[in-house]
């Protein structure tokens, strides 16, 4: 059995803070916990299974232990502790051992993973691990820390998913926007509507062959991958876009065809991107739809339904004669006043679900209730739609195209990827919000921030990964950090060892520091990670 003692003298080097996202407040402490190879934990009730794997990268093997014997330990803060409730937690590391107070699951999560962070920094040698005493006191600055992904362009798969939400856990991001359905391919089984995937699901961005494989998520597989992100402290935000970007559900139920256009020099580019917004059966279809999605997302609070861009291919409607009946019926003056009417119909729907509706900014102009209705702000060339969501009085997540979107390019040496009036540097990602200059009032309003991944130019998961990491780390630290306790210099020298983390972890990256060479999807093929059907 491995000793533990302690070694009383201040450390003579100064601690140097080693956990992303930097903690809000934290204290160094006089001496040393020494570790050997095995910890003893005493860990909450049902945690074994989740935490104990999660020191492994620091060398360490966690094996559970009541509290007499244990190092580690957790507690219930004192009444009134305004720091550990919610997602916050206090650590304690001194030369008897480490506790970690915290009031939620969420917290002791948090707790752990800081305290893993650490342990993976220290000093080793001779099978003894140092830990330099200190006390963190932390808790996030946003309720909202995101990424989204776009499963739509191209699939990632359940083992992907589950790896990227191992990682955002480590770096307390808390929501994660799947974004299930667009006009290449449908990936959420609705039992009611089996071609929603059988045929919907087939192909993807960069592979347009009819008999291409159907890749989507099972409602088994759904519920699995919702329980798994629960358990690291993730809700999972499902995202149905309507009434555009439905040329895939379109394909599989055409009937439902509220028609678009053709992008020039194509015949895939958007023939169907509309549901049609006002046909009673199109209707009930997507409460149906709906209807299914509540029941596999219960904690989600929210369902996103798009409501992006719909304008770019609604020239149909006025031939539809069930829009030109609702027209007349509603006295409604022209297209936009019909896409309202749509989005009050289907955002009702969603309430009455027991859910609030959530969407891209557009719908700032919808006229939706803004108790019920949380807004996505991502024009970043439209200052004035933020402001108008604001005044509107709706909660908003900031995830402007610039620095939001990690589609975008992240160095100027990067050919693939986009650019808009420049790209999204590590550095960018890690100031945001600030330069908004968000008053008081809007701060309050504003429920956080997020990442979002669209994979039009992201074929394959080394590409995919490649755009996210380190990028997201900045963004976990931007969102978790107050602004105050920001500081990039100091953010790139912790962010080197979570290089090795990620790589420990399957997880490829952009290296800042090397410079590594890019990973371009040119001439890439389309990857079917799952069994194709
Ligand atoms: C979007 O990028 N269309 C939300």
């Amino acid at each position: 059995m491995f000793r533990l003692f302690c070694v009383l003298f201040v450390s003579s080097f100064p601690l140097v803070a080693q956990v992303i996202p930097r903690p809000m407040a934290e204290k160094s402490a006089a001496g040393n916990l020494r570790l050997g190879p095995e910890v003893k934990v005493a860990f909450p009730e049902g945690g074994e299974a989740l935490l104990a794997p999660m020191l492994r990268h620091a060398g360490l093997k966690a094996s559970a232990a009541g509290a007499a014997d244990a190092v580690v330990k957790f507690q219930t803060p004192a009444a009134g502790d305004k720091i550990a409730s919610g997602e916050g937690y206090r650590l304690k590391i001194t030369p008897d051992g480490v506790t970690i107070v915290a009031t939620t699951p969420a917290g002791r999560l948090y707790g752990w993973q800081s305290f893993v962070q650490i342990a993976e920094a220290a000093e080793k040698s001779d099978g003894t691990t140092s830990l330099a005493c200190r006390e963190i006191a932390d808790k996030p600055r946003f309720a909202w820390r995101g990424y989204m992904l776009d499963e739509s362009r191209h699939f990632t798969g359940e083992a992907g998913v589950k790896r990227l939400l191992d990682a955002m856990s480590r770096y307390k991001l808390n929501r994660f926007h799947w974004h299930l359905t667009d006009s290449p391919g449908w990936r959420i089984e609705i039992k009611r509507y089996p071609e929603l995937t059988r045929t919907g699901g087939r192909g993807n961005e960069s592979d347009l062959r009819p008999d291409a494989p159907a890749q989507f998520y099972t409602q088994d597989q759904v519920r699995d991958i919702v329980a798994y992100a629960k358990e690291r402290g993730i809700i999972v935000i499902p995202e149905i876009d309507m009434p555009g970007h439905a040329d895939a559900a379109v394909k599989a139920y055409p009937e439902h065809d509220g028609g678009g256009f053709l992008q020039k020099g194509r015949t895939d580019k958007w023939p169907r991107f509309t549901f049609n917004p006002a046909k009673k059966e199109t209707l009930e279809f997507l409460d149906h739809i709906l209807d299914e999605v509540a029941s596999l997302f219960p904690d989600a609070g929210v369902i996103h339904f798009g409501g992006d861009e719909v304008h770019f291919g609604w020239h149909k409607w006025p031939e539809l004669p069930e829009v030109q009946d609702l027209m007349k019926r509603e006295n409604l003056k022209q297209l936009a006043d019909v896409e309202t009417w749509f989005n009050r119909r289907m955002a009702g729907k969603i309430n009455q679900l027991g859910f609030k509706t959530g969407g891209w900014d557009e719908i700032a102009a919808r006229e939706l209730p803004a108790d019920q209705t949380l807004v996505w702000w991502w024009r970043h060339d439209k200052p004035q739609v933020l402001r108008q969501a604001l005044d509107a009085g709706y909660p908003v997540v900031l995830c402007p195209r610039r620095p939001c979107y990690f589609d975008f390019v992240q160095h100027e040496s990067h050919q693939t990827g986009r650019r808009w009036g420049g790209f999204n540097p590590l550095q960018d990602v890690y100031q945001f919000p600030k330069g908004l200059d968000l008053s008081d009032a809007d701060a309050n309003q504003v429920l956080g921030i997020q990442a979002c991944l669209w994979t039009e130019a992201a074929v394959t998961q080394a590409r995919r990964d490649f755009l996210t990491w380190p990028r997201l780390i900045a963004l976990a630290e931007a969102a978790w950090t107050p602004e105050k306790r920001k500081d990039f210099a100091s953010f790139e020298t912790r962010l080197k060892s979570q290089l090795a983390w990620l790589e420990g972890h399957g997880i490829g990256f952009y290296d800042p520091f090397a410079g590594s060479p890019e990973v371009s999807d040119k001439g890439a093929k389309p990857e079917y990670p799952d069994k194709p059907e």
